[in-house]
C-alpha cells in the first residue's frame, strides 16, 4: 500500500447519488485534518443529486452519467470506469451510490473500492434497512464501511459503528442517528487507507500489515479506535 503524503496525496473519485452528506463530511475533514487526499471528482448517476452542488461548492469537478442514457448495466459500468480511470483514480468511495454494480467493474476495483452501508452486516443487506431494524425490534442498529466485493453488500467489514433504537424511533430518527456515525467512520477508514495502512488481501481486511482485530472493527469514539500507527501498538 502507498503511504499518500502532502506532495503525492492519494486520488480518490467520489460516487454518489443523492444527499452527499457523506461526501461532505469527507470534503470536510480532508481539510480539517489536513489528509493527505484530494477528491479528483464526483460522478453521479442521479442529475438532481445535491452532493453534485456541494463537489461544486468545494472547488471539485461534479460530473453527471446518467445511467438512462445506458442501454444496460454492462455499458453504463464501462463508461463510469472509464470516468473514474481518466482521473488516475487510487480510490472509489461509494457514498450513497445507489447502484448495484457488475463484477467486472467491482473486480476492477478490487481492494480500492469502498462502501457505507446503513446496517451492522452481514445484517440488512439491500434496501430500507432502518424500517427493517425497527419491524425487526432490534435494540441495536449501526453502519458498516466494507471492500466492495461483487455480492451485494457482502465485503470484507472494516469498521461499524452502533447507534441505540430507543423507543418510538421512526425510521428517520435512525437515519440521523446513523448519519452522525456514518460521518466520523467514513472519514476515519479514507484517513487509513491514504496513510497506507488498511489493505484486503483474499476476504482479509489487514490493518498495519495484520488482519483487523475485532476490537479495531467496532467503532468505539474518537479516543479508542487507533487513529495512527503508533498509537494502535
Ligand atoms: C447513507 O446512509 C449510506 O449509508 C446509504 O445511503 C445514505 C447516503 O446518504 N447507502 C446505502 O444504503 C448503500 N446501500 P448521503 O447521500 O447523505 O451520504
Amino acid at each position: 500500500m502507498r503511504k499518500a503524503t502532502a506532495d503525492s496525496p492519494l486520488k480518490v473519485v467520489v460516487l454518489i447519488s443523492g444527499n452527499g452528506s457523506n461526501l461532505q463530511a469527507i470534503i470536510d475533514t480532508i481539510a480539517r485534518e489536513k489528509l493527505p487526499v484530494v477528491i479528483c471528482a464526483v460522478i453521479s448517476n442521479n442529475p438532481d443529486a445535491y452532493g453534485l452542488e456541494r463537489a461544486r461548492k468545494a472547488g471539485i469537478p461534479a460530473e453527471v452519467l446518467n445511467h438512462r442514457d445506458y442501454p444496460d448495466r454492462e455499458e453504463y459500468d464501462h463508461a463510469l470506469q472509464q470516468r473514474i480511470d481518466s482521473y488516475g483514480a487510487e480510490l472509489v468511495v461509494l457514498a450513497g451510490f445507489m447502484r448495484i454494480l457488475t463484477e467486472d467493474f467491482v473486480l476492477h476495483y478490487s481492494g480500492r473500492m469502498l462502501n457505507i452501508h446503513p446496517s451492522l452486516l452481514p445484517k440488512y443487506q439491500g434496501l430500507n434497512t432502518h424500517q427493517r431494524v425497527l419491524d425487526a425490534g432490534d435494540e441495536i442498529h449501526g453502519v458498516s464501511v466494507h471492500f466492495v466485493t461483487p455480492e451485494l453488500d457482502s465485503g470484507p467489514v472494516i469498521i461499524q459503528a452502533t447507534v441505540p433504537v430507543r423507543a418510538g424511533d421512526s425510521a428517520d430518527d435512525l437515519a440521523k442517528r446513523i448519519h452522525q456515525q456514518e460521518h466520523i467512520i467514513y472519514p476515519l477508514v479514507i484517513r487509513w487507507f491514504a496513510e497506507g495502512r488498511l489493505a484486503l488481501q483474499g476476504d482479509q481486511v489487514l490493518l498495519d500489515g495484520k488482519p483487523i482485530t475485532a476490537e479495531q472493527r467496532r467503532y468505539q469514539g474518537e479516543n479508542k479506535n487507533p487513529v495512527t500507527a503508533a498509537e494502535s501498538t
